[in-house]
């Protein structure tokens, strides 16, 4: 299973097919509990797991780099990208491995969350890459798709920080203001998915759309300006004139989520949302036509952030983003152990029994 796995995958890879989604098997091994994970200056603010390869992907929000590290036997590496890795004109904030060959990073511009939404012109990209020949499919280079958006509008739109891919092996990069959404094709190329009209507050362009993910053809953003989810038919040809908005049934209160995330294990029906608060599990049950809030799973955060939260192997992590080490935000610090903490039990315990898919261990 795991060898023709991995060379139906790559074969399919070879000829630029989108190849099925394999549910995580139990080939990786288990991994339970809490775990440091000791690197200088790791700050990962998103991670996800490899649950072909039984690799975790922790992203270095500030070197752009990423850590990818075997859990199991601690074998690691630091993969760089040229021009982007310890640039610091840039952050690598998003993480997301596809569930078929690639792990997607977001590269976005540091100087927008550094500056709070006030400076918007800095680069952004997105790297694609893939996990059996250990080399970069594309580095899309979304600032012409910037430029033209200003043109067309007015107004600037950047700050782009997470991603997800639809069946058909296209992403979706989102800029966090204005409120964005690039379409990046299998090849690389970006072009406008959908836009919305920046909210300016005393000169700082607030955050609209922090985190995205997609299940199937259903592509869906937590809105923090209006307190609900927009959800797209990723197959539409008219995006803006075919998406629903719903706010939450059930809801802890005014929030945003730094990322939302899917786990394996519940057949894409649970959504983690990470923030300030620890991780939200939001249930739905109509491929995210509604959503309900069930409750918090809390975490020991040692004085970081919850920025995310991923399903690795069997088992459920979230971490914790120490954003203001260096005494200014989103600058780092020297910090070398950077700590994970499984939240498995925290979820299963707010999760309906019947909603837990076999697709974590079988
Ligand atoms: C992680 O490191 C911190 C600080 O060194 C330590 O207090 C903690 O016990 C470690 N956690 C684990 C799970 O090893
Ligand atoms: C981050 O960059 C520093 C140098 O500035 C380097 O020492 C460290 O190993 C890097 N860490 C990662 C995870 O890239
Ligand atoms: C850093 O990124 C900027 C923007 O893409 C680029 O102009 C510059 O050449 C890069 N610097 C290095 C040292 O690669
Ligand atoms: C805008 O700035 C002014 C002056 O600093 C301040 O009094 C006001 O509270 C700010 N408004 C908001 C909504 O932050
Ligand atoms: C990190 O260490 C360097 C070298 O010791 C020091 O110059 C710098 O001030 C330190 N940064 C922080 C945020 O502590
Ligand atoms: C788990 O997910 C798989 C793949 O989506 C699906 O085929 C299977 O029916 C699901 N199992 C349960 C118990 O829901």
């Amino acid at each position: 299973m795991y060898i023709s796995a991995i060379a139906i995958l790559a074969g399919a890879s070879a000829l630029g097919l989108v190849s099925p989604i394999v549910h995580a098997s139990k080939h990786c091994p288990p991994i339970t509990g809490d775990f440091n994970v000791t690197y200088f200056r790791l700050y990962t603010e998103n991670f996800d797991y490899d649950f072909i390869n039984c690799k975790a992907y922790f992203g270095s929000l500030f070197n752009s780099t990423v850590l990818r590290k075997d859990l199991g036997t601690g074998k690691e590496e630091v993969l760089t990208f040229p021009g982007i890795s310890g640039n610091d004109t840039f952050h690598l904030s998003g993480v997301l491995f596809n569930r078929r060959d690639a792990v997607y990073m977001a590269v976005g511009s540091a100087s927008a969350f550094k500056s709070g939404g006030v400076i918007l012109n800095g680069p952004n990209r997105l790297i694609k890459y893939n996990v059996f020949t250990n080399r970069v499919v594309y580095t899309a280079d979304v600032d012409p798709v910037l430029a033209q958006l200003k043109t067309l509008t007015g107004n600037s739109y950047n700050g782009f920080q997470d991603i997800a891919e639809d069946e058909n092996g296209n992403a979706y990069f989102i800029a966090t203001f204005g409120g964005a959404i690039l379409k990046v094709t299998p090849d690389g190329t970006p072009s406008t998915f959908f836009y919305t009209t920046p909210v300016i507050v005393n000169g700082s362009s607030q955050p609209i759309w922090s985190s995205v993910f997609a299940t199937r053809n259903v592509l869906v953003v937590w809105d923090a300006p209006i307190q609900k989810f927009l959800r797209f038919d990723t197959t539409s040809v008219d995006p803006g004139n075919t998406y629903t908005s719903f706010p939450l049934t059930n809801t802890p209160g005014r929030f945003d989520c730094d990322r939302l995330y899917l786990p394996m294990m519940f057949d894409d029906k649970i959504a983690l949302c990470s923030n300030g608060d620890g991780t939200y599990v939001f249930y739905s049950d109509d491929l995210w036509q509604s959503a309900k809030y069930l409750g918090l799973a809390d975490s020991t955060n040692t004085g970081g952030v919850p920025s995310a939260s991923a399903q690795m192997s069997n088992s459920i992590y979230t971490n914790s983003e120490f954003f203001s080490d260096s005494g200014s935000v989103n600058s780092p610090g020297n910090r070398s152990v950077f700590p994970f903490t499984d939240i498995t039990r925290e979820v299963l315990n707010i999760v309906p029994s019947g909603v837990v898919n076999g697709s974590y261990g079988d």
